[in-house]
């Protein structure tokens, strides 16, 4: 009975004990729907595959009767719900109903009904009802045309280019399943660092094979531009935004989009980033270049998502403030088909960043967030990260950006600056590998980012339990041990990698490991002296008025949780300031003794996450089990690796010696 991980938390195993299943199945006599069309069949189909499993017998769908002790799903618009793909729970009339306005909603509320049941709550428990938060629910592949994924850990791409568009894998429908099951509602299917082919007629063919899976899901496909792609594959002689010939020839390939993909969802764009081409090369802005792709999209019900991940190479400049120069001015001048999307943080998917000040700061543009659940910084699929807690640390934050409670998710999810366009992006974790995401407890941050797009106020612990009950077991005190090891894993990793703000400092290029002593790069600001200025005297960024002054970008209220060193949150610290090795920390340490602390104690903490991953043996399935115990044994080696590296590197500044507690004896 080995697990492969390929079903992820769509597990439907057998409820073991029995009064349960009796009393589940009192309530699961049939499955009633009245239409048959994609929607609905799936959600049918949805509910007949789990319910077979989870109860160990066949329900049937009908399409009408007046008998109790069953499943209905109606479509109506009287259901009162805030929007339309919300959906409700309800016992009427001796059945469990699910209604929505739409069929994706009730699609949704299948698969609530379904994790109900998953995670053992009564049916007692209804009604429920529950409405997504933001509009655009999206994954983003960084998938390349010839198989590969940038930052991608767990195989090569699941989209098979070659086959297509004759040879449809059935393992598209299960992504759109595992999406679906979570509330995603849209994939980008290539890298941001996009390939122009993705805009000729023989790769369209391809996207739109696969569209037709995603379609029956509720999933729309999207597809990231290459900026200049009227030149290279348009054979015009420039893709200037304001010509009118590339203007015409946007025009012409949005129809030619739409006549082979009726609900295509729009296009997200990396211009004039990491030497990306955009309109700036023909003296253009990015408004300039966003607003003429939606002028493209005309009437159809597509989107432009336009990435605001801009740095410029400047040793002087501050990374940290890239973005919000160069988009700031142009707030107000976005199409209103038009979303900015912004990474979490402003460097760049860091173990721990301060929240962008672009949340704080467009209040006339709806901005997207993108965060990146593959972990490119978090120890790809070796390390054991629960990205939950960054998550909600990021959208919890309060931007100010109307006054207090302007968190990032009010930001994102239109209710500050009352837009209806609002998104939430994540940079996908999948692969090709048996079980998507190589390392088994990243399907745990596929999840997480998927609820979370439905509803931001979740719960890291709510997701972690809900994750493991559903995917690993349901037995209490080894899901106890689990969903506790998962909760202060991203702490633990932050300590053993970057503590106290620390950031910027892995392995060049790779991004893995420990690298802080590089200084030699293309570009200054790849360099890694460049974001912690170690020296004699201190560490850290001095990002306050006496340093870049990055800190001036956010709101005064921002601006004071984080400007003054005595009473800067920790995990912030060096984020801001540049802080005296000897300097006496809140918690009676001095900063060099907290670092040299936070190391050695990070690298101890995976030890606990192995037993406490232990602890859960005989409750999990066996090669599950070892799989994960062989990435933590892994997982402990390289956070000693990152301990001494740090240590020892920022040793030769500090000239300290490392704390009693820690030192080794001779
Ligand atoms: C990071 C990442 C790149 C990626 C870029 C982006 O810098 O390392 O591989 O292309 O982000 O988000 O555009």
């Amino acid at each position: 009975n080995a697990d492969d991980g390929y079903r992820l938390w769509l597990k439907y195993d057998l409820i073991k004990d029995a009064g349960l299943r009796t009393a589940y199945a009192s309530q699961a006599g049939f499955i009633q729907v009245t239409g048959r069309s994609g929607i609905l069949a799936s959600a049918a189909g949805e509910l007949q595959a789990g319910l077979q499993g989870l109860l160990g017998k066949p329900v049937p769908v009908v399409s009408s009767g007046s008998k109790t002790g069953g499943i209905v799903l109606t479509v109506s618009q009287a259901v009162a719900l805030p929007n339309a793909e919300g959906y409700q729970l309800t016992q009427q009339g001796g059945n469990v109903v699910i209604s929505a306005k739409t069929e994706a909603g009730v699609l949704y509320g299948a698969f609530a009904l379904l994790r109900h049941l998953q995670t053992r709550q009564p049916l007692r428990n209804l009604p429920q009802s529950s409405s997504p938060k933001v509009r655009y629910r999206m994954l983003n592949h960084w998938d390349n045309v010839n198989g590969t994924i940038e930052r991608g850990y767990a195989g090569g791409t699941l989209w098979k280019w070659y086959e297509l568009p004759e040879t449809v894998d059935p393992r598209y429908r299960d992504y759109a399943r595992a999406n679906a099951s979570l509330g995603i509602n849209g994939s980008v299917l290539n890298n941001v660092n996009a390939s122009a082919r993705f805009m000729t007629a023989e790769y369209l063919q391809k996207v739109a094979a696969i569209a037709n899976v995603f379609r029956a899901y509720g999933i729309r496909v999207y597809l990231s531009v290459y900026f200049p792609a009227p030149k290279v594959v348009g054979g015009l002689k420039t893709s200037d935004p304001l010509d009118p010939q590339v203007k015409a020839w946007w025009t012409d390939k949005v129809a030619e989009i739409y006549k082979l993909i009726p609900d295509f969802g729009g296009f997200l764009v990396k211009a004039n980033s990491e030497g990306e081409p955009g309109p700036q090369d023909y003296g253009r802005t990015h408004a300039d270049g966003a607003n003429m792709l939606a002028e493209a999209l005309g009437d159809h019900d597509g989107i432009v998502l336009w990435r605001s991940f801009v740095y410029k190479a400047d040793p002087k400049g501050d990374r940290f403030k890239a973005a919000y120069e160069e988009f700031k001015p142009l707030d107000g001048q976005f199409h209103k088909k038009v979303i900015v999307q912004v990474k979490n943080g402003p460097i760049d998917f860091q173990v721990r960043e301060p929240f962008s000040p672009l949340f704080g700061a467009m209040d006339r543009t709806p901005l997207a967030m993108e965060f990146q659940i593959t972990q490119e910084y978090l120890g790809f699929a070796t390390h054991s990260v629960f990205e939950a807690p960054l998550f909600k640390e990021c959208l919890d934050s309060d931007t100010w950006q109307k006054g207090k409670g302007s968190t990032v998710a009010k930001v994102i999810d239109g209710s500050v600056g009352n837009y209806t366009l609002s998104a939430m992006a994540g940079v996908a974790n999948t692969g090709s590998d048996r079980n998507w995401t190589g390392n088994p407890m990243g399907q745990a941050n596929w999840y997480a980012f998927g609820r979370l797009t439905w509803d931001h106020t979740l719960a890291s612990e709510t997701l972690a339990r809900e994750w493991v009950n559903m995917t690993l077991t349901t037995e209490p005190k080894a899901a106890q041990a689990i969903t506790d090891m998962m909760l202060r894993s991203r702490e633990i990793y932050v300590d053993y990698t970057n503590p106290l703000g620390l950031h910027h400092i892995m392995g060049y290029g790779i991004h893995y490991g420990p690298e802080p002593w590089l200084d030699r790069a293309p570009r200054p600001d790849w360099r890694h002296t460049y974001y912690h200025r170690a020296d004699s005297i201190g560490v850290g960024f001095d990002r306050t008025a006496s340093g870049s002054n990055a800190l001036s970008q956010y709101k005064p209220e921002v601006q004071a949780q984080w400007n003054n060193p005595e009473s800067c949150p920790l995990p912030y610290l060096l984020w801001f300031h540049h802080v005296a090795w000897t300097k006496k920390l809140p918690t009676g340490r001095t900063l060099w003794d907290e670092i040299c602390t936070r190391y050695y104690t990070g690298a101890d903490a995976v030890g606990w996450m192995q037993q406490q991953w232990a602890q859960a043996k005989p409750a999990i399935d066996p090669e599950l089990y070892a799989d994960v115990a062989g990435r933590l044994a892994t997982q402990h080696r390289e956070a000693i690796w990152w301990r001494d590296a740090c240590v020892l590197y920022f040793q030769t500044f500090a000239k300290r010696p490392i704390p009693a507690p820690f030192r080794q004896p001779d």
